[in-house]
């Protein structure tokens, strides 16, 4: 008796901080990153499909910069803490296409971090320039204190 109590305590207790860190790691809202680029993720549907905007504090262009839109999709095959999402920028004011690939993670202070990787593809006129082309970074990103 005294040992089932405590396999249903120990279940109970794993279950509730994986449904906890789960959803900590809800997306939706406002983040920065280490550019001091901000992020706003408008809403999410059920199967993790998400939008939002995108207004990035640097340009490889010299267009003015413009709140560009932003779609992505958070995994949530088998609802694991800590998921992986991606997501693309289709920047409002160049031509060029931005993807993010990433996973929300807690902090040691308990702080949602979004540490991602990204390719920022630039236009080039012909074929022989495709090798300059694309661009690699990191960026992490964590939630805009003033929510
Ligand atoms: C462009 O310059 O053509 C569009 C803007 C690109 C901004 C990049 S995307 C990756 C990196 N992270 C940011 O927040 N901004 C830059």
């Amino acid at each position: 008796m005294v040992q089932a109590t405590l396999f249903f305590l120990v279940l109970s207790l794993a279950l509730g901080a994986h449904g906890l860190s789960a959803k900590q790691c809800n997306l939706v809202g406002r983040w920065v990153n280490d550019l001091g680029s901000n992020m706003t993720v408008t809403r999410m549907n059920g199967e993790g499909n998400f939008m939002g905007f995108y207004h990035t504090a640097v340009t490889a262009t010299d267009s003015k910069i413009k709140v560009s839109p932003l779609t992505g999709s958070l995994q949530r095959t088998n609802l694991k803490a800590n998921p992986t999402f991606g997501f693309t920028v289709n920047w409002s004011f160049s031509d060029s296409i931005t993807v993010f690939t990433g996973q929300c993670f807690v902090d040691k202070d308990g702080k949602l971090v979004l540490k991602t990787m990204w390719l920022l593809r630039s236009h080039v006129e012909n074929i022989e320039d495709d090798w300059k082309a694309t661009m690699v970074g990191i960026n992490v990103f964590t939630r805009l204190e003033s929510q």
